[in-house]
């Protein structure tokens, strides 16, 4: 068993509580190699932000649990080194689906959880989440959990719309499951293709496509009901355009990828969405730094030539998200 305040790290408890209180967002970057890593605490450190490193079960399998607990514990020690006294980084599991993943990060230094039982019927969703509860909080680890389903890139927006979190059922699903936090369903999506260009809107002065509006009226629903309690955001890249350009410029092929517009998620972040999901915008900062080098100096073969911008680009990916989207830039305890 390994906890994880033996490796330095915290859980999103006081947080969170923070974060609604003061009307900004915890960033949570998804993590899969030794270079997201030291970006995101190198971006972390700068900015003062408290952070949340999260590991899906993809990355797991990539990268070997033991070497990203490893990293984790890494990165509470390179911000020490980087000057940050006291960091606050929170290693969590993102998606986790069983609750034998999730028994298992907890006891290998997990400070933080995701049971996704959000595809399961309303009782067994329940259930499952209850029972990750009941393991985690005895050892201080936090549990999000998730209700409502995120839409795909094939869903209509009417068929989305049927997914969205239904603020009549967040009272009972987080009285009786004891989740720390919950993840709801507004109109956002995984991956770069958030939305097919029939559902946009053309904006007639740029000719750009402009995404529908998140469903703003649930998150306030869900408020109402649950003040003050702790909303999560998944699938919340905006997908910059200048980072898709590059990839296509330099031989990439990424038609029509369309995020999340960051005005919203800004204005998300000011109510109690305390927790953002950031994953695909940082894949797309090190394809474009890297497909760019390689374009530039075709006899590059040293990993560090490539991976050195790739690092430093999403670096200042992190931290424009830091700054100018969530606002967790300063908010470090004393
Ligand atoms: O929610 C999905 C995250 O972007 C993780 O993606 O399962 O490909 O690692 P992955
Ligand atoms: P994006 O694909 O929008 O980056 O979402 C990531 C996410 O939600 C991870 O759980
Ligand atoms: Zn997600």
């Amino acid at each position: 068993m390994v906890n994880y305040k033996d490796l330095g790290l915290v859980n999103t408890r006081a947080m969170f509580a923070k974060a609604v209180a003061g009307g900004y967002a915890i960033p949570a970057f998804n993590f899969n190699t030794m270079e997201q890593m030291q970006a995101i605490v190198q971006a972390a450190v700068e900015t003062k932000s408290p952070v949340i490193m999260q590991v899906s079960k993809g990355a797991r399998a990539y990268a070997n649990g033991t070497i990203l607990r490893n990293l984790a514990k890494g990165a509470v020690e390179y911000a020490k080194e980087l000057g940050c006294e006291k960091p606050e980084i929170v290693l969590h599991l993102d998606h986790g689906d069983t609750f034998e993943i999730c028994n298992e990060c907890i006891d290998n230094g997990f400070s933080s959880v995701m049971i996704d039982g959000s595809h399961l019927p309303f009782e067994e969703n329940i259930a499952l989440t209850k029972k990750v509860v009941d393991y985690a909080h005895q050892f201080d680890v936090t549990v999000e959990a998730e209700l409502g389903v995120l839409a795909g890139v094939e869903d209509e927006v009417s068929a989305a719309e049927s997914h969205y979190t239904q603020p009549s059922e967040v009272i009972e699903f987080a009285t009786r499951t004891g989740c720390d936090s919950l993840a709801i369903s507004i109109g956002t999506s995984h991956g770069a293709y958030k939305f097919t260009p029939k559902q946009c809107t053309v904006d007639p002065q740029t000719g750009k496509l402009v995404p529908p509006p998140l469903a703003f009226n649930i998150l306030h629903e869900i408020e109402k009901k649950l003040p003050g309690f702790p909303i999560v955001l998944h699938g919340s890249s905006s997908v910059p355009q200048d980072e898709v350009d590059t990839i296509n410029k330099y031989g990439g092929n990424l038609p029509n990828a369309i995020g999340i517009p960051e005005e919203q998620l800004r204005e998300a972040a000011k109510s109690a969405v305390c927790k953002i999901n950031i994953d695909s915008d940082s894949r797309l900062a090190m394809t474009a730094a890297i497909r760019k080098h390689f374009a530039e100096h075709p006899d590059h073969f040293d990993p560090r030539q490539y991976l050195k911008p790739a690092r430093e680009n999403m670096k200042k990916m992190y931290i424009h998200k830091i700054v100018n989207v969530l606002g967790s830039n300063g908010k470090l305890a004393e």
